[in-house]
């Protein structure tokens, strides 16, 4: 059995997915043992709860300093023991601490095809509304382990979606949720939990064939 965290920040739609293809079968013995948002507000915990899975709050508002919530947010995953943490929609930096515990363990969906449309800066809607200024034709999203560089780590899966004609960003965004960010997220943690993915020593992510 696969124990995953998963960390959130606002509507949980991405956990929802998740949620959603355990219950269905689509990814198989697999359990989410906690839900941790930043944000005490995030319907995501709400997602949670309705799913019988506990949610917990770490906030950085809630600590002195930025040192004593990493450490918090570290002791709240590491209580959870979990085999995987999966950073749906997580909109804080994770701490060196975090990735150094779980180094290899822990996977990011970007709304975006890494290497474009990344890095600093590059989040939520702003990622969409930069596409659509570069005119961009085709645009996606990735799911890729996390390591210390900001959307860095092994690529595990991409998945293509068009930018069309009068395209908003919250249209785009809707579009890359749907036709990728949903399907993809819950499709990795489905490899990693029949164990079919290894990194090699030049940090690529392959996938066995079933
Ligand atoms: C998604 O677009 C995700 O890729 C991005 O933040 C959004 C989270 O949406 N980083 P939700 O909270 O899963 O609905």
């Amino acid at each position: 059995m696969l124990r995953v965290a998963v960390c959130v920040s606002g509507g949980g739609t991405n956990l929802q997915a998740i949620i959603d293809a355990i219950g269905s079968g689509v990814i198989r013995d697999t359990k989410i043992v906690r839900v941790i948002s930043n944000n005490k507000n995030a319907y995501a915990l709400t997602r949670a709860e309705s799913a019988g899975i506990e949610g917990v709050c770490v906030s950085p508002r809630d600590y002195e300093t930025r040192e004593l919530f990493n450490e918090a947010l570290l002791a709240c995953l590491e209580e959870a023991k979990p085999d995987l943490i999966v950073l749906a929609g997580f909109m804080v930096a994770v701490p060196a601490c975090v990735i150094d515990r779980f180094r290899g363990r822990i996977i990011n969906i970007h709304p975006a095809l890494i290497p474009s449309f990344c890095g600093k800066g590059y989040y939520g809607l702003h990622v969409h509304e930069k596409v659509l200024e570069r005119g961009a034709k085709v645009t996606g999203a990735t799911v890729h382990f996390v390591d210390e560089d900001l959307d860095h780590g092994p690529i595990l899966l991409q998945k293509a979606v068009d930018v069309k004609e009068g395209d908003t960003p919250q249209i785009l965004q809707r579009r890359v949720m749907e036709e990728a960010e949903w399907i993809i997220l819950p499709k990795a943690i489905s490899l990693i939990a029949e164990g079919r993915v290894t990194i090699d020593d030049n940090a690529i992510a392959h996938i066995r064939e079933s």
